[in-house]
């Protein structure tokens, strides 16, 4: 296993940054474009392990897709109905989204599939996608204990739209449901309980499939075909976060983040932020295709605690680990509520942060929905990851302030989405030893 060691930082930083492309939207550029009639050209793809699940998923099932550079890809489409079965199931290895996309998009085949994950991905919970896709005709079940993965599927072409009220806001099953509802007979109509990420609809729209918004249900009428098209994807505005993060709270520093997607829908980070007192600029605003992007300045200064506002929480769901480090810098008590979800991401995010806060000196305490975060001095010491990147990831902006080293264990699933970060770190003048343990 990878960990990382960092020292003390006691430098400054005025620079400008790119972070790699949208892992979301990377996902959804190779979907759809695979089951597109025509070729789709692809630029900035995020070459994370994620990402690179999907794609060889969609070779296996017989498309041609070419890879130029790491970033930019060509998908020959073979239409909707030209997929082919894989003799081998589907790996998905740590990502939830993969996976429930892919259940979504494979139910309707006419062939059977298998979808399989690493250990993290076989905890995380797969009835909120398998309830709502029996409910339109297919046949899918959970192999592992209590509605977890692996999910095998019985592909039956003849599934049915109908209309899902989601429990929980969550695009990914949002994006589940629609994606099988291309393929069903009449309409697909999924009311969210709150907003979530709208990548799939956009993306949609680009491939010319008619969707449409009333209130807060999106509808999609069944049957259509997408015609291909060239996507440029913007810089993840989640691994952007980190960035955020650092330079509010090392002092003097100032960072102009390139390309960002500033989707209103992921921008929560960038609310919660500045609630807290973050100075955070959004210029040269433009869009890329029907996503928009901004460039997004970042000068250090002082944050104070706040109440999180639960209408944001869907809005930032993969940003509060680092977060929390702003939390743990600001002055006074950051209280987040109505974030249940987060104990079912790659790991339980608020019991890994909050274990891992307390170890580094500072006062957190997690409640059943959320977490108490006091801000003070953090100190040095040996945190675990539990093999969740965005936790790795948190802890090594933490040593920016941290007063003696950081050791954090096991950070090889940095890779899945953000595989440049170490670079990026050391860029910023911050080295991160990467140790075998
Ligand atoms: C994602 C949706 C979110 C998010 C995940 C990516 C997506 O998950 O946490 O990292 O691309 O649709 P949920 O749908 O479970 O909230």
């Amino acid at each position: 296993m990878t960990g990382y060691q960092i020292q003390p930082f006691h430098q400054s930083f005025d620079e400008e940054l790119c972070v790699p492309g949208d892992k979301s939207i990377s996902h959804r550029s190779i979907m759809l474009a695979a089951i597109a009639e025509g070729t789709s050209h692809i630029q900035g793809f995020l070459p994370g392990e994620d990402n690179l699940a999907t794609l060889k998923a969609f070779q296996q099932m017989g498309v041609d897709i070419i890879t130029h550079s790491p970033t930019h890809i060509t998908v020959h489409g073979v239409g909707k109905f030209g997929l082919t079965p894989s003799k081998e199931p589907f790996d998905m290895g740590n990502s939830g989204t993969a996976m429930r996309l892919m259940a979504g998009l494979l139910c309707p085949q006419s062939f059977n599939s298998e979808l399989v994950g690493d250990h993290s991905l076989s905890q995380r919970p797969m009835a909120r996608i398998v309830k709502p896709l029996t409910s339109m005709g297919a046949i899918i079940e959970t192999l592992g204990k209590a509605g977890r993965p692996p999910i095998k599927i019985t592909g039956t072409p003849s599934l049915k739209g109908f209309h899902y009220s989601m429990p929980v806001a969550s695009a990914q099953v949002k994006s589940s449901l629609l994606l099988a509802g291309l393929y069903g007979e009449g309409k697909t109509k999924v009311t969210e309980p709150a907003p979530t990420r709208d990548h799939t609809e956009r993306m949609l729209q680009a491939f010319q499939c008619p969707i449409s918004l009333e209130g807060s249900t999106v509808i999609l009428q069944g049957g259509a075909t997408l015609q291909a098209t060239d996507i440029q994807i913007p810089g993840d505005i989640s691994s952007a976060a980190f960035f955020m993060v650092a330079a509010s709270i090392v002092p003097g520093a100032r960072l102009l983040l390139k390309n960002i997607g500033v989707n209103p829908t992921r921008i929560g980070v960038i609310n919660i932020l500045q609630a807290m007192g973050a100075q955070i600029t959004l210029t040269n605003e433009r869009y890329f295709g029907f996503e928009p992007v901004a460039d997004i300045e970042v000068r250090q200064s002082p944050l104070h605690g706040i109440s999180i506002p639960q209408d944001q929480v869907p809005l930032a769901i993969d940003e509060f680990p680092v977060l929390f480090i702003a939390a743990a810098c600001a002055q006074g008590q950051t209280r987040l509520t109505g974030a249940e979800e987060l104990r079912v991401k790659e790991s339980d995010r608020i019991e890994s942060m909050v274990n891992g806060l307390q170890i580094l000196g500072i006062q957190a305490q997690g409640t059943a929905d959320g977490a108490i975060i006091e801000g003070g001095v953090i100190s040095g010491g040996r945190v675990q990851s539990v093999d969740d990147h965005r936790i790795a990831m948190a802890f090594a902006i933490a040593s920016l302030v941290a007063k003696a080293p950081i050791e954090i264990q096991d950070c090889e699933n940095v890779s899945t989405s953000f595989p440049s970060f170490v670079q990026l770190m050391s860029f910023l003048g911050q080295p991160i030893t990467i140790k075998e343990d």
